[in-house]
């Protein structure tokens, strides 16, 4: 019966509607990026993005994840992107572990990771402005740091 499928198209088509609204709302009330972040990296550098002493540097308050300058921002993003671990002084203190490269959390797209990077930029006190693909891409292309 025609009539009755398309009854049944059109309550679909308002179900999914009123899904779509409600995912809306749900992604309003925490920041893009923030369940990334407590998914793949707050096990190191904690919820509260100030690591843990010694261990893990803190992203919160940290003049590199906060850098305004293309060529400071470009470290920063190879560093997510590539892992890292040359060494590093945070605040006075010296760290000398291992960053996962971004690969270790498995399937994550440019931009649920540009997401997360500006959550990092802008959470916990951070006011950094947002990266942009264009710098993402460039991140990439350059390889390791
Ligand atoms: C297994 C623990 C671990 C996880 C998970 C982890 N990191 Fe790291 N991260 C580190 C360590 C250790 C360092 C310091 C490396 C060194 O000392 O050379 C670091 C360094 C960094 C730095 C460089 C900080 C600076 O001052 O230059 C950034 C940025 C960073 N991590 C972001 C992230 C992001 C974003 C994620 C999630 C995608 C993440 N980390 C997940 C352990 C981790």
């Amino acid at each position: 019966m025609p009539g009755k499928r398309l009854a049944s198209a059109t309550a679909g088509y308002i179900l999914s509607v009123a899904a779509l609204w409600l995912n809306a709302t749900a992604v309003q009330s925490s920041p893009p990026g923030e369940a990334l972040y407590l998914d793949h990296c707050a096990a190191c550098h904690q919820p509260d993005g100030k690591g843990v002493r010694g261990f893990f540097p803190p992203l919160a308050g940290n003049p590199r994840v906060t850098a305004d300058d293309p060529a400071k921002v470009q470290d920063y993003l190879r560093r997510i992107i590539f892992g890292y671990h040359g060494g590093l002084i945070v605040d006075n203190q010296v760290y000398s572990g291992r960053m996962p490269p971004i690969g270790y959390v498995g399937r994550i797209n440019d931009s649920e990771l540009l997401d997360l990077i500006n959550y990092q930029r802008t959470a916990w006190g951070n006011d950094a402005r947002p990266v942009t693909f264009a710098e993402l891409a460039e991140a990439r292309s350059a390889g390791r740091p």
